[in-house]
Parts: structure tokens; sequence; C-alpha cells
């Protein structure tokens, strides 16, 4: 399973990297606001550091304004992936797009019905949104089984990135459905590889470490 972090900021970004284990990042526009940055020098920064799709939100909701605005940000990078939100205007621009081979990430995606119409579309990701079906008392998870049946059902290649996570539970799920990617907020990264009895056990070791009879000097 492929790690994205769900993230705008810098020193996060830069963070995780460093850690080895990150294939790529995912923006949208309340993560850019919350940088408080221009958007352009932001795009440009994470372009600077990623090597790996790096999904960028189109915020026209016409067809011929996010075609316009995919191309604007496509010659950004070469990494750039357009995400575009579920709309029907969204749709044909994903479907244009696909033609021109220029990748999305459709977002925005509460069932399995929309995913299956983004892939019918063409395109490369999509994003369900995992923790704000939770928050309103549906269980997110089910409909990332869902299109992963659907997909596998049908061999389409358009690949699952399961957003909104909230969680490491979140994270353990999505690899146990076989998800292909999760996009993970640097919080819950830093979660991950947290737990008490590693701490517990390290200090022990330490300890333990302390009574070994040593080479003076050594
Ligand atoms: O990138 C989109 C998504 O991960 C947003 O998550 O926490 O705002 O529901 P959240």
């Amino acid at each position: 399973m492929k790690l994205f972090i769900d993230t705008a900021d810098i020193d996060e970004i830069k963070e995780a990297y460093s850690l080895g284990i990150i294939d790529g990042i995912t923006t949208n526009p309340s993560l850019i606001a919350k940088t408080g940055k221009n958007f352009e020098s932001v795009i440009n920064e994470i372009c600077s550091i990623v090597d790996g799709p790096i999904s960028v939100e189109a915020l026209s909701k016409e067809y011929n304004d996010i075609i316009e605005e995919a191309h604007q940000l496509s010659k950004i990078s070469k990494n750039i992936v357009i995400k575009i939100p579920i709309t029907d205007q969204g749709l044909k621009a994903v479907k244009r797009l696909s033609q021109e081979d220029i990748p999305t990430n459709v977002t925005l995606i509460f069932s399995p019905a929309q995913a299956l119409l983004a892939a019918k579309a063409g395109a490369t990701y999509v994003s369900p949104f995992i923790g704000r079906l939770d928050d309103i008392s549906h269980i997110g998870m089910d409909v990332v089984d869902q299109i992963i049946t659907i997909y596998n059902n049908y061999d389409i290649q358009t690949e699952v990135i399961v957003a909104s996570v909230r969680n490491p539970l979140h994270i353990l799920d999505a690899a146990l459905l076989g998800a292909d990617i999760v996009t993970i907020p640097f919080r819950v990264i830093q979660q991950l590889t947290k737990h008490p009895l590693t701490d517990i056990g390290m200090e022990r070791f330490l300890v333990d470490w302390e009574k070994v009879p040593k080479k003076k000097g050594g």
C-alpha cells in the first residue's frame, strides 16, 4: 500500500519525507489556506521536495474552466495530479483530461456509485472521504470495501486513495481491504510509529544495559 501525506505544510512534508516511507502528497483548498501562504509559492515549494504524485485541487465549477485550470496546474510539474470534485461538469473534465493523459484524482467521494462513475470517466485516482462519513455515523470504510469490490469485479485500474483519515485504525483497515493508497495527516503519521510497550521496552533495555559489565574506557 502506498502512503501519501495529506497536508500543504512544508515543515510537515519535509519531516514526513525524511522518514523514507512517503510515496506522494494530497492537498486541498482548506489545507493550503491553513498555511497562510500564497498558493503558487506553496505548490512550487511542494514540487521541489516531493518526488511522486502531488494532488492539487481545481476550483472551477464549469467544464471549460476546469480544463483551463487543469492545463495551468499541469504546467507546474509533471507530478501534478488534478483533483476534481465529483460533479457532472467534473466528470466531463476528467474524461477529457484522461484522453490527454493528464492524471486526475476525483475527490469528495462518498458513495461507491460515485467512484464507479469516476472510473468510467478515466480517473487515475478516487478519494473516498472516510472520516467525514464516520463523523455522520456512516461506516466510511464500508464505502472503500464496496469500491474495491466493484473495481476488482471489472478489473478497473483507477486507484483508491483512502482520504479524510482520522486515526491509525483507518490505515490498518485500509490495508486489510487492500486499498491502493492511504493519504494521512502528519499527526496520524506520528501516531503510527508509537506504542506504549515500545517505549517501556526501550526504557527497560537501557536500564538493563547499564548493569552489563563493560571494558574500562570502552
Ligand atoms: O484531502 C482530503 C481529505 O483528506 C480531507 O480530510 O479531515 O478534512 O475530512 P478531512
